[in-house]
């Protein structure tokens, strides 16, 4: 049984959230998005929660409720519009939300979370309405504890915090405060993917200022009106923060979303030895793209061992990209040196080489030797060694865009790459839909429709030379929802890399027999189901490892996976006296 009481109302949740106690009545019910089910509410919980002639006299079905909401969305202008709508169906009443969202997953996720969440980021100060999650600052560091303590929540009641500093959303930028609909919006889709309960997950914004000069001269601006405070201040505001959620909810799963570069990769260093944490962008993008890797293995027929693979933009994903895939390539026997020489890659100054001005610690590992390319094009020159001179030279089997730049897959590189490989793997991962490094219907032009295609951003079926060409989305929510399930499922203490591995292998099971045409990844109509998989797998890889709770054996795992997964239902709501 679960307790969890909110300040006030005053609600107790028994039985997994399938009863939930009040002492709220009437229209205070009705404002209480968790609490609240509109007009299905039966006519005893009228009666009884002072609900008489608050509502039409009709008792809805759920269903019926949702088929009205789904009208209602279908009428609103754009997604934007269909985001603030959806917005604000959440506020009025939880389940319902779930619930639409669930029944039209793949028409809906692509508003509630990328890419439109990209646009209700940067219009958070004007577009907002009410709060959610919790804002903590950099000026008042004193105010973290009880900015905890004011959710009203105890140490049992939080499986997840999800914490952003917005400072790089999504391949948009920073987005000072705005950051923290990135935090809610990966807790809705922890909720919508794998049932994990939208009241155990919280959402945090770490506002430490913005360098985003729009944001700091716009009147409207709801976050900390300065620059960034970087260096020691910033670590140690992190850390106190980090030193309140360990003691507020001992064993919680920490994840870290879009933080910049630097700091995503240092904060994740420094903490995942001291709690159980996770950082998406490095690890969940790592998952998500080793699935699709896994998949591109298996359909191109190129043995993993023997691909050699491009990164485009080796920045926070594109090394965490790297860094999963060299770990599979170790587990299956490589050292991790000669597993780092199957990579080149790319960023800003061209292709990354050892000893070169610019290059970052964590570029290091796979910067390729000076004598090597002594005589490649671009060598020495300020641009540096190109994308096309590199695909020329080594002639790669995949090619991984994490750049951010709109294009930069241009027909002249993908070409050459169609010149050396029968089936190459081609991965344009960079968001927003228009900063995607190739559109997937000129990569099927350009290569005679060999490409084997994954992107970041959803894009529609291609249609080339009489053929159906499903565009697999290295989307992380096929992913982190069921690390995130399986961790807390199976009370994990850490996230190790054999749980994240059994992630993508899971993922990448999906695709036995590939034919010409398919998806290399699942598509999100079965995620709930999708997730359930990855959530076992992740949960049996931690007993594995020994990092699960004490006591758990692997043919657990299942029950405990589906005890720890909720069902948008509506709850038993009884009288609190
Ligand atoms: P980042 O800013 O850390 O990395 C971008 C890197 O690209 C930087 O190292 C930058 O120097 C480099 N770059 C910039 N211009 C370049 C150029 N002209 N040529 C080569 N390299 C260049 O950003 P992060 O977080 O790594 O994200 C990168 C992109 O990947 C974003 O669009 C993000 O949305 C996307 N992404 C996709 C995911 C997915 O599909 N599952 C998950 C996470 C990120």
């Amino acid at each position: 049984m679960t307790v969890t009481t909110f300040i006030h109302p005053v609600v107790v949740v028994k039985n997994k959230g399938r009863i939930f106690e009040t002492d709220a009545r009437g229209r205070d019910l009705l404002t209480h998005a968790r609490l609240n089910k509109g007009t299905a509410f039966t006519e005893q919980e009228r009666r009884a929660l002072g609900l008489t002639g608050l509502l039409p006299p009709a008792v809805i079905s759920p269903q019926s409720q949702s088929d009205r909401v789904y009208e209602q969305y279908q009428r609103q202008q754009g997604d934007e519009a269909k985001q603030v709508y959806l917005t604000a169906l959440l506020n009025r009443n939880e389940t319902l939300f779930y619930r639409v969202v669930i029944e039209h997953l793949e028409e809906m996720l692509p508003i509630i979370y990328t890419p439109t969440i990209a646009k209700a980021i940067q219009h958070f100060s004007h577009e907002f309405r009410s709060p959610q999650g919790i804002y903590l600052s950099i000026n008042k560091p004193d105010d973290i504890e009880v900015s905890f303590r004011n959710c009203g929540f105890t140490k049992e009641d939080i499986d997840i915090v999800v914490v952003s500093d917005g400072e790089r959303i999504l391949g948009i930028g920073d987005w000072g405060v705005g950051g923290v609909n990135i935090a809610i919006g990966k807790k809705t889709v922890y909720s919508v993917a794998a049932g994990i309960p939208p009241w155990r997950i919280l959402p945090v914004i770490l506002d430490v200022g913005t360098n985003n000069k729009t944001l700091l001269e716009d009147p409207l601006y709801l976050g900390n009106r300065h620059e960034r405070v970087t260096g020691e201040a910033y670590d140690s505001f992190v850390e106190r923060f980090v030193a309140v959620v360990e003691q507020s909810y001992p064993g919680v799963l920490l994840h870290w979303e879009d933080f910049g570069g630097q700091n995503a990769r240092r904060l994740l260093e420094k903490y995942k030895d001291r709690l159980c944490t996770f950082n998406d962008d490095m690890q969940g993008t790592g998952a998500i793209t080793l699935a699709a890797v896994l998949a591109g293995v298996q359909a191109s027929g190129v043995p993993l061992l023997e691909q050699k693979i491009v990164i485009f933009g080796a920045g926070t994903a594109g090394i965490g990209i790297a860094d999963q895939i060299r770990q599979a390539m170790q587990r299956k026997g490589m050292s991790a040196t000669e597993a780092a020489a199957r990579f080149w890659c790319i960023d800003r100054y061209g292709l990354v080489v050892q000893g070169a001005e610019g290059i970052t610690d964590v570029q290091k590992l796979y910067a390729r030797q000076p004598d090597e390319v002594e005589s490649w094009e671009g060598r020495g020159s300020k641009e540096g060694i190109s994308l096309v001179e590199v695909i020329r030279r080594i002639q790669p089997t995949m090619l991984i865009g994490a750049s951010t730049v709109s294009g930069a897959f241009t027909e002249e590189a993908v070409r050459e790459m169609a010149k050396g490989t029968k089936t190459p793997v081609i991965m344009p991962l960079s968001n927003p839909t228009e900063k995607s490094e190739a559109k997937p219907a000129d990569l099927l032009n350009w290569t005679d429709g060999k490409a084997l295609i994954v992107t970041g951003s959803p894009f529609a079926d291609v249609e080339y030379k009489g053929g159906t060409y499903k565009i697999g989305q290295a989307n992380n929510a096929l992913v982190y929802p069921g690390i995130g399930l399986g961790t807390i499922a199976v009370k994990a203490s850490r996230v190790t890399d054999s749980m994240l591995t059994a992630a993508a292998e899971a993922v990448a099971s999906k695709i036995t027999h590939y034919k010409a045409g398919e998806s290399l990844l699942p598509g999100v109509h079965d995620l709930r189901l999708l997730s359930r998989d990855v959530a076992i797998a992740v949960g049996q890889a931690a007993i594995k490892e020994d990092v699960a709770s004490k006591g758990l054996m692997a043919d657990d795992v299942e029950r405990a996976v589906d005890e720890a997964a909720w069902q948008a239902e509506y709850p038993e709501i009884h009288p609190l006296d």
